[in-house]
């Protein structure tokens, strides 16, 4: 038998390929059985060279695989115990995956060179594997924030170099392990630097051998346990605490240790919320003390807080409902770093002395339920909080601010959000993105910084925050990630005292981040090789998912080389794949009949980048609804809700639980035509947000429906207006007024989109009116973004018959101009009240053949609506109104003005008219009837016996 040449070549090719694999064959299916138990992986994970391919998040030292780093990558089910097979890793970071989840497999334990292990912020559960005990080159192990369960293996007693040690936020039970002649304990971690073990349900008491001078702790954390029995005082031979959290125990009890001030290097000290008893500390020599909380405990009766003033670093005292009583001593408000002091439910009297070198840090005052029967004069430089309601000087009835209950503690707004920088007018960004600090719209990584300890309480203090910016950024660009800017929001102190914020971290002369990107900057949280400013003290970080899905377009894309239009295009599209994926999701997941709200919720989150954000108001998000929500505000879509309809669908009217009104599209089954319009339309209105253009409030695309959801608009269109049919009467006046507001919203879309919309179908039935008359720009179905489409060929010009741009029609080119053509033709339909084209009669070759610039009105009484009152006194700015309307309808784009210039034109003509050109207050009611209704755009029913109808063009 003859061999073919070509499977000689192919046999070759296989070879060779098997050949050149750079990667130890055990590491590739190692790698390849994980990756199988995942639902998604990184897109370049194909093939079977990990190595010599560069896969993502892979590092190799030489063929054998050395790191994973997956954060925020999406991954949803479990780790395999194929994982062993990769027998020279050292790091292993599979964090903010919260899908990602099952046990531990136990075959962990085999990795013996692994030195970090880090699954922050995934889902994992059962218990801990003991063998994770046996990695003996491990230094940092951080499985906090997933579910695990049980006790905390002794063996982990045996990871002598472990450095960084954190299971907080789990549901670990049982007590805290220490050597009992067999079995290893925590006690010999004598390496280790971190033990942060807060929010689980671990209980017992605090072995008093846990604690020896041999051991490194700068970072104590078991707070919000159920810890129980007294504080052993072998905690006074950690000399080089920094931090210590026994808080929200609740059953803590006994006193504090008294060497307890051998611990001259603590900085945050929390003790609030448990039963603690004894004398309360005196904390006298502890001067790096910058934050203290003792809060709610038992402590005896104290009568000589004096020594509350020899702590030279306090930024924060908080000594809430613990019998201290006496004078408080004016040298506290002069502490030089002092912020806060909470000092609510003690018994503190006499007459409160502020003094008046207070310290200008100071914030808050809270001295509510003590005693205080006076205050001294020289505190009313004091401006900032106090509150002294429940004491006796706010007895009789005091109308002092500080005597107010209420309003005094709710912060108004979030205490600090990045600024951004923005020389004129803010872009408006797709809804898939933010606007930066530096004022570009990109997708940014986003996720919650939270701090377990600060060693500040003013949280308004923008400049604690700038620092964490600059360094964070400056730690990414160390690594050569290409960050723009860091963003920061809302910080706030949680339930369990962690101070929060959201963290955005912006790309660098691009939309989206890639996928090595992510893999580098979620690593550099999740192993703490950023480290923030000293102030803010430990941290850890929860990514949220990054949505690369959008990327492979942009790239694609951006190879024409025209980044800013092309990429707004792109990143359009991009809303299109989001959509589309949701759809696959929201079908998928109905199949297998899973919890509908919690997962509509998340896949929506990666659409909706800013609905959590408060940053950019103006970019308010457009809401994914059920069809079953829809049906109900809908009254079922009862016919009572019917407000119209068109070539798309039916139109009607709901109201939302919160009450507000909308207006609900729903498009006609199979209808191929109104699904693009569908896309185009969402697409572009939740990117844009102006008075005179109607948004978007949501979408369904749920059990096959296709619904757009707008803000109601009660007057009905300009179209039924002019026409009588919906009772709202328009003198010239308020025509002005109709016409200014529709030609500033088609400015806007012009002129401050990014990239600009031409809406391609402007006519008087897509005008709303709102029940100020205030007119709304609508229906969006055949709009397009300017992109690289600018001046173009394209391959179907759409718009209707009458208003459509001749010289758009001759030469297929779009741009602004086609608009402005179109709202020549309305401008000229406003005045005439006809129909643009009808009984081939066309409006704008009548007004030119009618007109005669020598005579009053330019002679145009016949053409006028007779409704307008056609005496030249009142039509004062007519003619200039028509020269306006004929230089939109010039042939030749080039000669007509811009939309802008339109805008400015007609404001000026309804000042001769003596009109208003901002919204007046006047408030328009016309209850009449109900009018039809719009949002379906036009409908050929609207006039009867047309003879062309104004259906849309669309060539094939
Ligand atoms: C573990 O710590 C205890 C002291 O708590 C010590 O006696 C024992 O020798 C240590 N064991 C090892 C293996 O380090
Ligand atoms: C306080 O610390 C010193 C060393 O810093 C140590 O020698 C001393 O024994 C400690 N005192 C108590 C009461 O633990
Ligand atoms: C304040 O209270 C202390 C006891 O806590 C008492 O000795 C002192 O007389 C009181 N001072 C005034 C002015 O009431
Ligand atoms: C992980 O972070 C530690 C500091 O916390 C740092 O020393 C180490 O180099 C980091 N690892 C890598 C691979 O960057």
């Amino acid at each position: 038998m003859e061999l073919s040449p070509w499977l000689i070549l192919f046999s070759v090719l296989v070879q060779a390929s098997v050949i050149l694999a750079d990667t130890n064959t055990q590491d590739t299916s190692g790698l390849t059985g994980i990756a199988a138990s995942w639902n998604t992986k990184p897109s370049n994970w194909v093939g079977n060279d990990p190595c010599g391919d560069k896969w993502v998040g892979i590092i190799c030292t030489q063929d054998r695989v050395t790191s994973i780093r997956l954060s925020s990558f999406g991954l949803s089910g479990s780790l395999s115990g194929d994982i062993q097979s990769l027998s020279e890793l050292q790091y292993l970071d599979l964090s903010y995956n919260k899908e990602l989840g099952g046990s531990l497999p136990s075959s962990i334990g085999s990795l013996s060179n692994l030195q970090n292990l880090i699954l922050v912020g995934c889902s994992f559960t059962g218990e801990i594997p003991t063998e994770i005990g046996q990695l003996s080159n491990l230094i940092f192990l951080s499985l906090n924030s997933n579910r695990f369960t049980g006790r905390i293996p002794p063996s982990l007693g045996g990871l002598s170099k472990l450095y960084w040690f954190d299971l907080a936020d789990n549901k670990l039970t049982g007590g805290l392990p220490v050597y009992d002649g067999i079995n290893l304990g925590l006690d010999n971690l004598t390496n280790t630097k971190h033990f942060h073990f807060g929010v689980n349900q671990l209980s017992g008491t605090i072995p008093s051998q846990i604690f020896s001078s041999h051991m490194k702790l700068i970072h104590l954390l078991i707070d919000n346990n159920n810890f129980s029995g007294r504080i052993p005082s072998t905690l006074g031979l950690l000399n080089v605490l920094e931090v210590l959290r026994f808080d929200n125990n609740y059953q803590l009890s006994g006193p504090v240790p008294s060497n307890i001030n051998n611990l001259t290097k603590l900085a945050e000290f929390h003790l609030e919320n448990n039963q603690l008893s004894g004398p309360l500390p005196d904390l006298t020599g502890m001067n790096s003390l910058s934050f203290v909380d003792m809060s709610n405990n038992s402590f005896n009766a104290s009568d000589d807080p004096s020594w509350l003033t020899a702590l030279p670093s306090l930024t924060s005292l908080y000594l809430e409902n613990l019998d201290i009583g006496g004078q408080l001593p004016q040298a506290l408000f002069s502490l030089p770093a002092i912020q806060t002091l909470r000092l609510r439910g003690n018994r503190f009297n006499g007459t409160l002395n502020i003094g008046s070198d207070f310290s200008t840090q100071l914030q808050k005052i809270d001295l509510q339920d003590n005693q205080i029967t006076a205050i001294t004069v020289g505190g009313s430089q004091y401006s900032k909080k106090l509150i002294l309601s429940g004491n006796p000087i706010c007895n009789q009835g005091s109308t002092e601010q500080y005597c107010k209950t209420t309003g005094q503690s709710n912060p108004t707004g979030p205490s600090y959000i990045t600024s951004k920088n923005c020389a004129g007018l803010p872009p408006t960004c797709l809804s898939s993105q933010l606007l930066s600090p530096s004022c570009t719209c990109a997708v940014p990584y986003k996720g919650t910084l939270f701090f377990r300890a600060p060693s500040f309480s003013d949280l308004t203090n923008g400049s604690y925050y700038i620092q964490l910016e600059k360094g964070m950024k400056a730690k990414f660009l160390g690594y050569s990630i290409p960050v723009d800017s860091i963003s920061v929001e809302n910080p706030y102190v949680d339930s369990n005292n962690n101070l929060q914020m959201n963290l955005g971290v912006f790309p660098s002369n691009k939309i989206l981040f890639g996928e090595r990107d992510i893999s580098e900057i979620g690593f550099i949280l999740s192993n703490q090789t950023y480290k923030p400013p000293p102030i803010f003290g430990p941290y850890y970080f929860i990514g949220q998912q990054y949505p690369f899905a959008s990327e492979a377009l942009v790239i694609s894309k951006s190879k024409a080389n025209k980044l800013p239009l092309i990429v707004g295009v792109a990143a359009g599209g991009a809303v299109l794949v989001a959509i589309l994926l949701i759809l696959v999701v929201v079908i998928g997941r109905r199949k297998k009949k899973t919890n509908r709200t919690e997962e509509r919720s998340q896949s929506f989150a990666s659409l909706d980048m800013k609905s959590t954000s408060t940053s950019v108001p103006q970019l308010r998000g457009a809401r994914i609804f059920t069809f079953a929500e829809l049906k109900k505000i809908t009254n079922n879509f009862s016919e009572a809700n019917d407000i119209g309809n068109g070539g798309f669908g039916k139109v009607y009217r709901g109201t939302l639980p919160t009450g507000q009104l909308v207006a609900v599209k729903r498009s006609q089954e199979g209808s191929l035509q109104g699904n693009l319009e569908f896309r185009t339309e969402i697409e572009l209105l939740s990117r844009v947000h102006h008075k005179n253009v109607v948004s978007l409030v949501g979408f369904c695309l749920d059990q096959g429906e296709q619904m757009l959801v707008y803000e109601y608009i009660p007057n009905g269109t300009l179209k039924e207006s002019l026409t009588g049919k919906s009772g709202v009467r328009l003198d010239w006046k308020r025509r002005l007024r109709v016409i200014l507001g529709a030609a500033k919203g088609i400015a806007y879309l012009h002129e401050l989109a990014e990239p600009p919309i031409v809406h391609r179908d402007i006519k008087s039935s897509n005008v709303l009116l709102d029940e100020r008359l205030n007119a709304k720009v609508a229906d969006f179905g055949l709009s397009k973004l300017l992109g690289e489409e600018r001046g173009q060929v394209t391959t179907q010009v759409k718009g209707t018959m009458g208003y459509l741009d001749p010289e758009y029609y001759m030469t297929q080119q779009l741009t602004e101009k086609s608009d402005v053509y179109s709202f020549g033709v309305l401008l000229l339909e406003v005045i005439t009240a006809k129909k643009p084209l009808e009984r081939g009669r066309y409006i704008v070759r009548e007004v030119h053949a009618a007109m005669d610039r020598s005579k009053d009105l330019y002679g145009l009484h016949e053409l006028l609506d007779p409704l307008l009152g056609a005496s030249p006194s009142s039509l004062g700015g007519l003619e200039h109104y028509v020269d306006l309307a004929l230089r939109c309808v010039e042939e030749a784009g080039a000669d007509r003005p811009s939309m802008g210039e339109a805008v400015s034109e007609l404001e000026r003509i309804t000042r001769m008219a003596g009109g208003v050109t901002e919204s007046a207050s006047e408030s328009m009611s016309y209850a009449s009837r109900t009018p039809r209704h719009p949002y379906g755009g036009d409908s050929a029913s609207e006039y009867s016996g047309a003879g062309l109808p104004s259906s849309r063009v669309e060539p094939k």
